[in-house]
């Protein structure tokens, strides 16, 4: 297939296109640069000695976007491009809802308007909010803390709503977990700008020494050791996801989680860092961050049962990985 990956340099964007170009298909991607790097995608090139087609477009704009469009045979997009940082949401909601909402829908117009139709989307299981775990996709979603997760849920529908009124239209809506690492060869990986948000690459900063200790947000929460239990999931396995995803798609709305169904805590995250990689990352207890819940991992059976997909790299290779691609190779 001819795939149209927005956000393609990004962190997912980037391993998912290595995965797409290594299973054959032929991808045009299409990104602003806002939260990524130029080498992203000479280094997608270098991993799988393929060539791309790229262009440094803002998705929000209609007009680039349809030249896109009108210049190739596209047969499927996966929408990854979008603001992602859960705090700064909070201080800049126009922002987030105009750039993750306008891009959602100029992108959905094309598709219609050059019947292109594969459509999958980058949601996350922020949607679920603080359901009972694990997460199961016909959970009734529950309001998120954040404009963040808002877009995720309001694109979700738009896209729902796009398909049931165009039956040639279908839409994978694939929930991430926490997604870590980075591919092997350490040429890519999460680069996040300042002071990092998530606990992995503000774990990795501690180990580099460029940060000097970790604060884990709160002992109190009823888990197996009071910190905060996530569904951690290896960034490749996740690509392979959304490869999975558009292959199978066909017709009608589809929605996946992709996580390994396996909860992890920052404790237990943290241990299984130093283990591997034979460095001691100092820590302190601090107050729990507003806006998190305790615990949150996934029923990943769906994806298994309809994709055939699931989760193979576990925790070891997470930490390993992550920490190949932050200190060079
Ligand atoms: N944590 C710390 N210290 C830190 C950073 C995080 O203790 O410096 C803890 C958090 O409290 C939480 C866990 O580590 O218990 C994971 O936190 P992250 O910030 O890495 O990830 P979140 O689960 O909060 O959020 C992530 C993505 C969101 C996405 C969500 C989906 O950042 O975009 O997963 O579940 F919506």
């Amino acid at each position: 297939m001819n795939i149209l990956v927005t956000g393609g340099a990004g962190y997912i964007g980037s391993h998912t296109s290595v995965s797409l170009l290594e299973a054959g298909h032929n991808i045009i991607i299409a990104d602003n640069f806002s939260n990524s790097k130029p080498e992203a995608i000479e280094n997608i090139k270098k991993i799988t000695k393929r060539d791309l087609i790229f262009y440094e477009i803002d998705v929000t704009n209609e007009k680039s976007v349809d030249e896109i469009f009108s210049k190739h045979k596209i047969d499927g997009v996966i929408h990854f491009a979008g603001f992602k940082a859960v705090g700064e949401s909070v201080s800049k909601p126009l922002e987030y809802y105009y750039n993750n909402l306008v891009s959602t829908i100029v992108l959905s117009k094309a598709c219609l308007k050059y019947k292109v139709n594969k459509f999958v989307f980058s949601s996350s299981a922020t949607v679920y909010g603080d359901n009972k775990v694990p997460f199961l996709e016909d959970m009734e979603l529950l309001p998120t803390t954040n404009p963040y997760g808002e877009t995720k849920a309001i694109s979700e529908r738009i896209l729902t709503d796009t398909a049931k009124a165009n039956p040639d239209f279908a839409v994978s809506i694939l929930r991430y977990f926490n997604p870590v690492g980075a591919h092997h060869s350490g040429l890519i990986g999460e680069s996040p700008r300042g002071i990092p948000n998530n606990l992995m690459p503000y774990i990795t900063k501690v180990a580099k020494g460029e940060l000097e200790k970790l604060r884990v947000f709160g002992n109190d929460y009823p888990t197996i050791d009071g910190t905060g239990v996530r569904d951690y999931i290896h960034v490749m396995d996740l690509a392979e996801g959304h490869v999975a995803a558009i292959e199978k798609l066909d017709k009608g709305v589809h929605i996946y989680n992709l996580g390994t169904g396996r909860g992890t805590s920052v404790l237990q995250l943290v241990e299984a860092f130093e283990k591997v990689n034979g460095i001691k990352i100092p820590y302190e207890i601090v107050q729990r961050r507003p806006g998190d819940i305790a615990e949150c991992y996934a029923d990943a059976s769906k994806a298994k049962k309809e994709l055939g997909w699931t989760a193979k790299r576990n925790i070891e290779d997470m930490v390993r990985d992550a920490w190949r691609f932050e200190k060079g190779v």
